[in-house]
């Protein structure tokens, strides 16, 4: 979680004010991280937990477990300020078993099949890399 607080320190939110950071957990043991980068197309903004994820598979290595946390999120508030985001689960669940752990700053840590259930997917469960 320090990795991924960290991150966040980093992110480019010029136009939500909410800053993420989400750090991954490689096979190896490196810790990857990575911070929102919005645009001025909003649409073309990507969340930290895939800025996170992509590094880590560009640079050859293999996710196991993700760290997110909010920085501008309000200490009082709702779960829902602090969870990733519907999209970032689907590239967790390509990118990782649905057994791997994601740590959620100040929600606590779930199981990503937990976070995604009956998800899309173009392979049977037993195929997953
Ligand atoms: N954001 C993330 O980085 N991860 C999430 O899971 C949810 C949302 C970012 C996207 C945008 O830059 C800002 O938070 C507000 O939505």
């Amino acid at each position: 979680m320090p990795a991924a607080r960290r991150a966040a320190l980093k992110a480019h939110a010029p136009y939500s004010h909410f800053r993420v950071g989400a750090a991954v957990r490689c096979s190896n043991g490196e810790i990857v991280e990575g911070c929102n980068v919005e645009n001025a197309s909003y649409g073309l903004s990507i969340c930290a937990e895939r800025v996170a994820l992509f590094s880590a598979v560009a640079r050859g290595l293999q996710p196991k477990e993700l760290a997110v946390s909010c920085l501008d999120a309000p200490s009082v508030g709702p779960d829902g300020l602090r969870m990733p985001c519907g999209a970032c689960r689907q590239v967790m669940l390509e990118l990782m078993p649905g057994e791997a752990t994601v740590h959620i700053d100040g929600v606590g840590s779930r199981r990503l099949a937990e976070l995604l259930p009956d998800a899309f997917s173009l392979v049977a469960d037993d195929d997953r890399q």
